[in-house]
């Protein structure tokens, strides 16, 4: 049953939530403007979303503020820039990184002194942002249109997927938004502010692929695969993606599924840093469960061979987000029979670096005069972008130095981590340990 006691303990008594009822009136007349006291901190919905908070607390959600790749690096990116535009690019990524403080005033930018950000914007994307969103203005750089309640005393509605629900605490309403990965897409698509460059393009992926059916037993949404996976469950196109019955609170009754909140991708290194190594073996899983590999040896007397990798899990292309920093490549080895390697590619040197003939599929941002720039802020236009499409197929032809000798074994594997070591080593202070390597697929054939 639901504890009022304890509710009590929550909303700090009745005299403030009177206070907070005649600030409401105050707010209402000054339209638009949103303060940071009308969210409430992921804490309090805990009190009886418990389950639903261990799933969020600590995943790259909760971290998006926090993460100390994403702080060092875009720190790094702002750095020495004249341009106008590209100032403005780099001074953007609080908008989505740090929503809550964008939204209500501080930080605006990422040069503002990020120490003084209030500790509930430090939360990242969090509970009260996301259920608080009514519609989607544009479907780029962070569009959500807030409706947030007026704090603890008087929390206003949670929009989510119940049409029928009750709750004491909070008033709820149902969202088709809710339900559509528009809610995710309008974050997971971004632009240059001002040179309008495809940056991460994830929604627009989606929405081009077959997973975006027109039959509605055929679409899977970003939350269809996403918030269904669990420990053991990767939730993938290519592995089941059963219900996950269970209650919303501690308190209310049984549905036939509720959504989980761990929103993993393919980070397996940044969750484990904040207590979430749960997490970072779910995105194992994940990748895991994302991609095959075939291999054609019909050429190999020519020196050529064929590799296909298919894309027969993921909702959007292999990588996808930050498609210039991911990197999943092929490593291909080819052994004599008394196990000596004959040919090598996509292997690391000694400082964890690809060498130049590795094929990487990925994004490649260019100055707008055709040079390859690392730094998203100059990126006038996509040189280059060979990832795996949802659903599709990429073959690749490698060329081999020798015509390996009869019995020799072809290993292919596909590896995948989330930046170059290039990019960390650029990167001033603590060196950065080199990100973990995952084996996203293998493949060995003997000749
Ligand atoms: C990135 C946005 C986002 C964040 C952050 C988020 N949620 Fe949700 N939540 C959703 C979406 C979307 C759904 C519904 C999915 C659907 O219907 O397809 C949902 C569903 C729910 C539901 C309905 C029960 C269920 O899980 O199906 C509850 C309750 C809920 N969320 C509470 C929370 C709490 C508490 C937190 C913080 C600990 C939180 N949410 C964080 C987006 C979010
Ligand atoms: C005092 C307990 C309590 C607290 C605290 C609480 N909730 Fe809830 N919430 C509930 C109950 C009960 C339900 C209904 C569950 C059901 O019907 O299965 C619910 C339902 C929801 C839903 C689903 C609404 C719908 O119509 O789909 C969302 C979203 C939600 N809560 C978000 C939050 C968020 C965000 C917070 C923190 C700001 C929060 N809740 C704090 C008790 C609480
Ligand atoms: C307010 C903007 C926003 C919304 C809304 C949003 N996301 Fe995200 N999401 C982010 C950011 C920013 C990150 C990256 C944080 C980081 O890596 O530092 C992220 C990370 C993720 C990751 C982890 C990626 C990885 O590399 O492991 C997944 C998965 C994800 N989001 C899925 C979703 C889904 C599904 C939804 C919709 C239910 C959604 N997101 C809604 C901004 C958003
Ligand atoms: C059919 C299942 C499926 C759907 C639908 C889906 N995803 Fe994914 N997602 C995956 C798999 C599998 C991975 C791991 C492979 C990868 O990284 O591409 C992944 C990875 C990710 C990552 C981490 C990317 C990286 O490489 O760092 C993000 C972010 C993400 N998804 C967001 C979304 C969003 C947003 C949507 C909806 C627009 C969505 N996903 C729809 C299966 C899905
Ligand atoms: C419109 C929303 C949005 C804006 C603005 C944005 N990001 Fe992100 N960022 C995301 C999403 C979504 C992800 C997750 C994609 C993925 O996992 O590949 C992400 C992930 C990242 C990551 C990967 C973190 C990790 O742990 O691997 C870095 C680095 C990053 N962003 C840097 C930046 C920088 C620098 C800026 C500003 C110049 C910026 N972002 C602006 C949405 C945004």
């Amino acid at each position: 049953m639901f504890n009022y006691k304890r509710w009590l303990k929550i909303s700090g008594g009745l005299s403030a939530g009177v206070v907070m009822l005649f600030a409401a009136t105050l707010f209402a007349s000054s339209e638009d403007v949103i303060h940071i006291d009308q969210f409430i901190s992921p804490d309090t919905c805990s009190g009886c979303h418990s389950e639903i908070f261990e799933q969020w607390e600590n995943s790259m959600h909760s971290l998006a503020h926090k993460d100390p790749v994403y702080s060092r690096v875009s720190q790094f990116l702002r750095k020495g820039l004249i341009n106008e535009g590209e100032i403005k690019e780099a001074e953007s990524c609080v908008k989505c990184h740090t929503p809550v403080g964008y939204l209500t005033g501080f930080p605006q930018k990422l040069s503002d002194d990020l120490s003084k950000t209030p500790e509930i914007a430090t939360q990242g994307i969090q509970c009260d942002y996301c259920h608080s969103a009514e519609t989607v203005k544009q479907m780029y750089n962070n569009g959500l249109v807030l409706k947030p309640g007026q704090g603890e005393d008087e929390p206003g509605i949670k929009y989510g997927p119940f049409d029928d629900a009750e709750p004491d605490f909070h008033e709820a309403e149902y969202s088709k938004l809710h339900t559509e990965s528009e809610i995710c897409g309008t974050c997971h698509d971004v632009k240059h502010v001002a040179f309008g460059t495809d940056l991460e393009t994830t929604y627009t992926e989606w929405k081009n692929s077959p997973y975006n059916s027109k039959d509605p037993q055929q679409k899977i949404t970003c939350q269809g695969c996403h918030m269904y996976q669990r420990p053991g469950i990767p939730a993938t196109g290519s592995t089941p993606r059963p219900e996950n019955p269970g209650a919303a609170t501690d308190y209310s009754d049984e549905r036939p599924h509720i959504f989980t909140h761990y929103f993993v991708g393919g980070n397996a290194s940044v969750p484990g840093q904040f207590d979430g190594e749960a997490k970072g073996q779910m995105a194992i899983e994940r990748l895991k469960n994302a991609a095959t590999l075939s291999v054609d040896t019909s050429l190999i007397q020519q020196k050529k061979l064929n590799i296909t990798v298919s894309n027969t899990g993921a909702g959007h292309s292999i990588p996808t987000g930050v498609g210039d920093l991911r990197q999943v490549w092929l490593e291909i080895t080819i052994q004599d029979k008394a196990n000596k390697i004959n040919f090598q590619t996509g292997v690391l040197n000694h400082r964890h670096e690809l060498s130049k003939d590795a094929v990487i599929f990925r994004t490649i941002f260019g100055d707008g005069k055709g040079n390859e720039v690392i730094n998203i802020a100059k990126a006038r236009q996509v040189l280059k972008d060979n990832r795996i499409k949802a659903k599709q197929s990429v073959t690749e032809t490698i060329d081999l130095s020798v015509v390996p000798e009869k019995d020799a074994m072809i290993i292919v594997r596909l590896l995948y981590r989330g930046m170059p070591q290039k990019i960390l080593n650029l990167i001033p202070g603590k060196p950065f340990e080199p990100l973990p390597i995952v084996e996203m697929a293998k493949v060995q054939k003997r000749i």
